[in-house]
């Protein structure tokens, strides 16, 4: 079969409308979208504020956002949601309270951050953390050379244990980043006290005589920890102020029925 002159014409023209329109289609539905997924609508006068506090401080000097800055310290994309902002607040006022130097490696200095300029960054990091980035980071990134701090790579979720465990071990090492504030060897306190011989604490904590919360067992106490975080804050260097847990208090709403259950069977296994 030849191909005529008239039937090449009719496949470049042709052809070139076709792809015009169709680059002219997704460019629109770019635009469209754009406004929801950078989220430039909710930019508030906090956030703007909270902008210019990580400007002036330089945090991009040492810290990444979405990836972009210096690989120096650890990246802060997701860092509201994984530490809570109470934490943040007591860590920006004074990093070295949480850390040393020998222990962890490398520290952020303390900046002198105002109350108000913690405040407004905080506003600033929840803000970039909502951002729809499809699900970008899959796990918390981590610096090498910084302090670890428990927050793995990837810890290995196959293997040994039942079908409960083993999802409850990947919940806690990914996504719902208890690592990143709590280790299971003994002794490493990170953010949150280490959860090694974690059972025989839990059975130990319901009959101290301080323990002010409903739990009655060991599995009873450590769902109670996870949900409400506040019903008993464990004494320590800066575990909580004011009464007040630094462990996050959105994991009531953040975890299914079945998802908490996996990882307490996970829990139940650090004895
Ligand atoms: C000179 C480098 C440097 C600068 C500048 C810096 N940081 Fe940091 N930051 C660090 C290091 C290092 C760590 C890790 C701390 C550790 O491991 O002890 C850190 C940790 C953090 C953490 C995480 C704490 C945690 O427990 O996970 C937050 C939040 C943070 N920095 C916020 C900021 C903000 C906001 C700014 C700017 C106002 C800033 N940093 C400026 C070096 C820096
Ligand atoms: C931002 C850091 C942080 C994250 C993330 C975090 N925790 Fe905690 N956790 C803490 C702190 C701080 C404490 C100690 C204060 C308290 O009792 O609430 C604590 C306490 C606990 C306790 C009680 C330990 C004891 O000795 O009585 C358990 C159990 C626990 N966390 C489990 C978890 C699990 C499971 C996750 C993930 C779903 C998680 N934590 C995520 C900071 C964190």
């Amino acid at each position: 079969m030849t191909v005529t002159k008239a039937q090449t014409r009719g496949f470049f023209v042709g052809g070139t409308i076709l792809f015009t329109l169709v680059f002219i289609g997704l460019t629109l539905d770019t635009h469209a979208k754009l406004a929801h997924r950078t989220r430039d609508d909710p930019v508030t006068e906090h956030v703007a504020r909270g902008l210019s506090v990580w400007g002036k401080f330089n945090c991009e000097n040492c810290h990444t956002l979405m990836g972009e800055g210096a690989y120096y310290a650890p990246d802060l994309t997701k860092i509201v949601s994984q530490r809570g902002a109470p934490y943040l607040k007591q860590f920006m006022a004074d990093p070295s309270q949480f850390y040393s130097e020998q222990e962890h490696g490398r520290l952020m200095p303390k900046l002198g951050l105002t109350e108000q300029q913690i405040d407004d960054v905080i506003a600033f990091l929840d803000w970039v953390g909502r951002i729809d980035l499809n699900g970008w980071p899959p796990r918390p990134i981590h610096v090498q050379g910084s302090s670890i701090r428990g927050i793995p790579g990837v810890e290995p979720t196959g293997g040994a244990g039942d079908l409960a465990t083993t999802r409850g071990k990947a919940l806690f090492y990914e996504q719902a980043a208890c690592a990143s504030c709590h280790a299971v060897e003994p002794g490493r306190r990170l953010v949150g006290p280490s959860l090694a011989g974690l059972v025989g604490t839990a059975e130990g904590r319901v009959k101290e005589p301080g323990y002010q919360g409903k739990a009655h067992s060991a599995v009873e106490y450590l769902r109670e920890s996870i949900l409400e975080p506040d019903a008993y804050v464990v004494t320590g260097p800066a575990y909580g102020a004011d009464g007040k847990s630094f462990m996050p208090s959105h994991y009531a709403k953040s975890l299914s029925p079945a998802q908490l259950d996996d990882l307490v069977a996970f829990l139940m296994t650090l004895r």
